[in-house]
């Protein structure tokens, strides 16, 4: 029983078979109601032609089938008659009951195909009701599945535009706000005025190539050039480049790694990428005069690099969502602190776990310093 009720092609057997075995049993039953009228009609009226035939010639002829027959043909007739009774009684039962078996197999294909339609027609919240489990069961099912994700999808691009149009509209309004000063005479034609703006249209086109870096990245389509890779050689690259911004805030920027490090199988590029992202993160939100370390050490067949700050630490109920495009813990600070859109992070989430890796954070709370950690694989010749 639960095999049929599993396997559609078990169904659609059975049901052929309902509908041959009804055919058969209503042959039968009508065989067995007609066959004793028809034969009494027949033998009866070949008795009376046989009656008549003694009474004398010529009476009786032609005023019926029985008349004038052998016995053979009229069992014969009777029995066609009976028969074409019953042919007709059961083609009509095996049809009605084909018809109701046909409907009840079809009637999920054709819900599917109503909700598929809706679907078409942009209605993302159409589910389809999951009876049995039967390859149909597990089509609706599948389905189910499908459409959550489309509305998910739907939902995520609705606010990635809510989110972009939020972040386009603060620089763009800044820029307006200057200009609109400055044809009324109210903001002076200083170098400082048209700084503010240039530093606004720099915070616009900054937030354009994120975006953009960041669609290329969700999209996977770059490749990775994955090759044996010093860990030194992507630390000393970072702090060749960010050493400048920790000057200005005069932060020691320092690494401490392992001498015996084995090598990671990394895209040089794009690791340097993640680890410039988490360094300049940690210089932002660190301040003057603080610290911030890149080290390494080996756990398993991984290597796990972090960058450790004694920055303003971040809340523990935040530490899961950094990784979220748009993410700012406190999005006043961050604009104020140099206008952080909340990408970074989630760049660098998408480039570590393209190499097979994680990325978390750790924080022992505001004003206790953070540590962000990334894994990644050790090189094969280096296992
Ligand atoms: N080292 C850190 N210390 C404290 N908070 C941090 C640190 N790194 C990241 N954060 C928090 O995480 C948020 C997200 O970081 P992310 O790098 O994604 O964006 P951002 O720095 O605001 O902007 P950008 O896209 O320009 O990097 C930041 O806004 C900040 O609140
Ligand atoms: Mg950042």
């Amino acid at each position: 029983m639960k095999y049929i009720r599993e396997h559609l092609g078990a169904k659609l057997f059975l049901a052929n078979l309902v509908v041959i075995l009804v055919g058969i049993g209503i042959l039968a039953i009508t065989i067995q109601v007609t066959i004793p009228a028809a034969y009494n009609r027949h033998i009866g009226m070949m008795n009376q032609s046989a009656m008549t035939g003694m009474m004398g010639p010529g009476e009786g002829q032609g005023q019926g089938q029985g008349f004038g027959k052998t016995l053979f043909e009229n069992f014969r007739a009777s029995m066609f008659e009976s028969l074409a009774y019953a042919v007709t009684a059961s083609v009509i039962a095996a049809l009605i009951v084909s018809l109701f078996l046909s409907r009840r197999v079809v009637a999920p294909v054709r819900t599917l195909t109503e909700a598929s339609q809706h679907i078409a027609e942009g209605h993302y919240d159409e589910r389809v009701q999951v009876n049995g489990s039967d390859e149909i069961a597990q089509l609706a099912e599948r389905f189910n599945r499908m459409t959550t994700q489309l509305e998910q999808v739907e939902s995520k691009r609705l606010q990635l535009i809510g989110d972009v149009t939020h972040e386009l509209r603060t620089p763009l309004t800044s820029i307006k706000g200057f200009m609109e000063g400055l044809v009324d005479g109210v903001l002076p034609s200083t170098p400082e005025t048209f700084n503010q703006i240039h530093h606004e249209a720099d915070r616009l086109s900054r937030l354009v190539d994120d975006l953009q870096e960041l669609s290329r990245v969700e999209a996977g389509s770059y490749s990775l050039d994955l090759r044996s890779t010093e860990v030194a050689n992507l630390v000393q690259t970072t702090i060749k480049r960010l050493t400048p911004q920790a000057i200005v805030k005069r932060i020691g920027l320092r690494s401490s790694l392992p001498a015996d490090l084995p090598h990671v199988q990394a895209d040089e590029d794009r690791i340097t990428q993640v680890l410039v992202n988490l360094v300049a993160n940690a210089i932002q939100y660190t301040p003057d005069g603080g610290d911030v370390t890149i080290s390494a050490a080996r756990h398993e067949d991984e290597i796990y690099i972090s960058v450790k700050d004694t920055g303003i630490g971040i809340p523990p109920e935040h530490l899961g969502s950094l990784f979220t495009r748009f993410y700012r813990v406190d999005k006043s600070r961050s604009r104020n602190a140099g206008g952080g859109s909340g990408i970074g992070l989630t760049i660098a989430k998408h480039l570590v776990e393209a190499h097979g890796g994680r990325v978390w954070a750790e924080s022992l709370g505001e004003g206790k310093g953070s540590t962000f950690h990334f894994s990644l694989k050790i090189a094969p010749v280096n296992l």
